[in-house]
């Protein structure tokens, strides 16, 4: 793949792919420590043919964003969020999390170095910042490795979900993406290979992507694809799932402040399929979702319409106009969500 110019880009019509910048950062752990990390221009990873992470996925990742503000600086969105998941997810697969504080340095540093390609303000898009750890050692049992890489790359980005605030249909899966006592809660590369069969059968049916039930009764509402789900009830309470087995989103964290902050009360609760009669709006929230809404759920070949197929609801508009206010630099947020490039 050729290295990609800032000057052959149309940042006004960006998709959700990558390209390959000129800068990534990377770390290594041998002996029982980080040795100190740098910015790198080689975008191939070599790896032995028996590290682990290629055969047993000893892998987790994070994913956050850089913004381009009006007055031409740039800002991170709760990136002590990422680092502390990052950790959490590193321990549950046995790995050497990265040190906080390391972390958020390294992001400053990789999107500097790539400044020419974060997307202008007025763009609407933003660069996508993709940090993550594998396990590197050869090894042909199943166990941790005592090698690591820490690596980000990033590369601009716009709407994750095609029409950004146009809503999309989504489906029910029979298949799960994660077990109840599994990896759920954890960004770990095996939740997306095992969420790839369901998402691509939900695409080829017309669906944006698959709502995911719970594991155990397949009743209840997980999330939704690369996201997690909200409802807004009639009566404005804003509702999403609470649930062992789903990714505990910086986004939903922040959207129940804002929403609290906005008048609608917000609420954790299990949320069965055959509640949604209550919800006058849905969306997806994530950091490549932003705030997608979902115009309809299909479930057992019953469709279920929220809102309008069309048209984003009111509610769910002054959540991503508040969110993204904020993370682009627009209007201020609650003390410490943005840190400034
Ligand atoms: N759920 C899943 C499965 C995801 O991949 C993501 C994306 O990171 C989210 C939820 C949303 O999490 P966040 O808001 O931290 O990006
Ligand atoms: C994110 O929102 O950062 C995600 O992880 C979604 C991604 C898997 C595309």
């Amino acid at each position: 793949m050729s290295k990609a110019k800032a000057a052959d880009i149309d940042f006004n019509s960006l998709d959700f792919s990558y390209k390959d910048l000129p800068y990534r950062y990377q770390a290594e752990y041998h002996n029982g420590q980080w040795e100190p990390g740098e910015l790198t221009t080689d975008s191939n990873v070599q790896l032995s043919e028996a590290a682990v992470v290629l055969h047993y996925g000893q892998e987790v990742f994070e994913g956050l964003k850089a913004y381009r503000r009006k007055d031409g600086g740039v800002n991170l969105f709760r990136p002590d969020r990422n680092a502390k998941r990052m950790r959490q997810s590193a321990e549950r697969l046995l790995m050497p999390g990265y040190p906080e504080a390391d972390f958020i340095e390294a992001v400053k540093e990789v999107v500097k170095a790539n400044s020419d390609f974060i997307p202008p303000y007025e763009s609407g898009g933003s660069l996508y910042i993709r940090p993550f750890l594998i396990g590197t050692s050869p090894i042909v049992g199943v166990k941790p490795g005592n090698d690591f890489i820490f690596r980000i790359y990033v590369t601009p980005v716009g709407a994750y979900y095609p029409g950004g605030l146009r809503p999309t249909a989504f489906v029910t899966s029979e298949f799960d993406r994660a077990a109840h006592g599994g990896t759920g809660q954890a960004k770990v590369g095996g939740n997306y290979a095992a969420s790839m069969l369901p998402g691509e059968e939900a695409h080829r049916a017309g669906f944006s992507d698959v709502v995911y039930l719970d594991p155990r009764e397949h009743h209840y509402i997980e999330e939704l694809g690369s996201a997690n789900f909200f409802g807004i009830t009639k009566d404005g309470q804003f509702k999403t799932p609470k649930s062992p087995s789903i990714l505990p989103s910086i986004t939903k964290f922040s959207l129940l402040e804002l929403a609290e902050e906005m008048g609608m009360h917000p609420v954790e609760t299990p949320i069965g399929i055959d509640e949604l009669d209550q919800f006058e709006e849905a969306g997806a929230m994530g950091t490549a979702a932003v705030i997608s809404p979902v115009g309809s759920i299909t479930h057992q070949a019953k469709k279920h319409v929220f809102y309008s197929e069309t048209e984003v609801g009111p509610k769910t508009k002054a959540l991503y106009d508040r969110l993204t206010a904020i993370q682009y630099g627009d209007e201020k947020g609650p003390a410490g969500w943005v840190v400034d490039v």
